[in-house]
């Protein structure tokens, strides 16, 4: 599985990084060519010269090479394009922050932001760092742009305290990736239908009916299931989000009818289709061609239903599995399991507006995952990238079963 190919793998300063000797052994041993690029506080764990030896390669760990009387340019672009991965361990808390939020102080993340190829990261801190929420966030943000962690694991720390954020060890690392490698992106091959945001349903030229929707969700989904792997279309109402991914194709629509044309355009083609949008359940039955005055003391707007796109999925359901949403106030989960069946639903997600911090126009929400066996797991209040995740990962282990 690794013969041939060309790792570049980035060194952080963790203590865990004297582990790294090993991991570089292991990885020539199977036949990979390796790189390494060092930051500076990790040269304080871990010898350039050892690593130099072990990968037969120089150690890069600045822009600027001072070698011989000549200065030369470590070109980060060069090593992003030459690796078929990038690993990233020890990744420390630090680094893995700047990583989430794009900063690019050190050769190491400047390759990371250019780098085309997957990244793998193996966390490894103290655990109370491991468990902190700003970690989890970052290590559900790093997931999200299809990152991908090799969990720490359990055991005693460099503290001397017992717990999670150790390393994994070299040879798991090298057997996590080759497994990868076999397996793939785990979306691969899938394509999913995403709709996303409110509809608007006009009045007259200048008046809509529509909702606090954002859309967030829906392209949080969009996002996180291309990183994975999946071809994406991703159908939205009016929202000021966009997206820029060679695996997503966003269809922007105005109306719930419009909304159900487009679902049914692509419909049949899918084997994933995620229903976020927040679709207006009743249009004007009539649209004035001129904007009304306001000349009579009462006015009444005449309502038809619209169709309900999820339900007319579920009635031409193939082999498709599809996922709706439900916003309950009250009796949540026995209206969700409801809407699950009367919509012929392979699962649900249940969001509830009595929870703080979820719902409309937030950037957090707070769901609970209810299949068709009733299976029903419950998270916390993350982040809307953190809780795609926790919903993708919910739609793999069900379709890879
Ligand atoms: N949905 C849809 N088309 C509609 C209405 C809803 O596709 N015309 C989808 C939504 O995207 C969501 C789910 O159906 O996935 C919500 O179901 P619904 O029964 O409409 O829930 P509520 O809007 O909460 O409805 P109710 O007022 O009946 O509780």
């Amino acid at each position: 599985m690794l013969s041939g190919k060309n790792i570049l793998l980035g060194i952080t300063g963790g203590i865990a990084a004297y582990k790294t000797t090993f991991l570089v052994r292991l990885l020539i041993k199977a036949g990979a060519n390796v790189k390494v690029i060092l930051t500076d506080s990790a040269s304080s764990f871990v010898s350039p010269l050892t690593l130099a030896t072990l990968s037969k390669n120089p150690v890069h760990s600045s822009f600027v090479n001072e070698e011989d009387n000549s200065i030369s340019w470590n070109n980060h672009v060069e090593l992003g394009l030459w690796a078929d991965f990038m690993l990233i361990a020890p990744a420390t808390a630090n680094t893995m922050s700047k990583m989430a939020n794009g900063n690019c102080d050190n050769l190491l993340l400047a390759s990371y932001l250019s780098a085309k190829c997957p990244v793998f990261f193996a966390p490894a801190m103290d655990l109370d760092m491991y468990k902190h929420p700003s970690t989890l966030e970052v290590l559900g943000k790093l997931q999200s742009f299809g990152n991908i962690m090799i969990p720490a694991t359990s055991g005693e720390l460099a503290s001397g305290l017992h717990g999670e954020g150790r390393m994994a060890e070299p040879e798991d690392m090298v057997t996590f990736i080759k497994e990868y490698l076999e397996l793939g992106l785990p979306l691969k091959g899938e394509k999913v239908l995403i709709t996303a945001g409110p509809t608007y349903e006009p009045i007259d030229p200048v008046r809509f009916i529509g909702n606090h929707s954002s859309g967030l969700m829906g392209f949080e989904l969009a996002k996180v299931a291309a990183n994975l792997g999946a071809e994406v279309i991703l159908i939205s109402g009016p929202s000021n989000l966009t997206v820029d991914h060679d695996l997503i194709t966003l269809i922007r629509v105005v109306t719930a009818s419009e909304m159900y044309e487009e679902v049914h355009n692509y419909y049949d083609g899918v084997t994933i289709a995620i229903a976020a949008a927040a679709v207006a359940d009743y249009r004007p039955k009539t649209v004035a061609e001129q904007k009304i005055k306001k000349n009579t003391p009462d006015f009444t707007i005449d309502l038809i239903k619209n169709k309900d796109i999820l339900l007319s999925m579920g009635e031409q359901k193939k082999d498709q599995f599809i996922i709706g949403f439900a916003l309950e106030t009250e009796n949540e989960v026995e209206n969700a399991k409801g809407k699950l069946k009367k919509k012929n639903l392979d699962a649900i997600v249940l969001n509830s507006l009595n929870d703080t911090g979820a719902g409309f126009g937030k950037k957090t929400n707070k769901i609970s995952f209810i299949d068709k066996n009733s299976s029903i797991k419950t998270f916390e209040l993350k982040t809307k990238t953190e809780v795609a995740l926790d919903i993708m990962n919910e739609i793999i282990k069900r379709i890879h079963a």
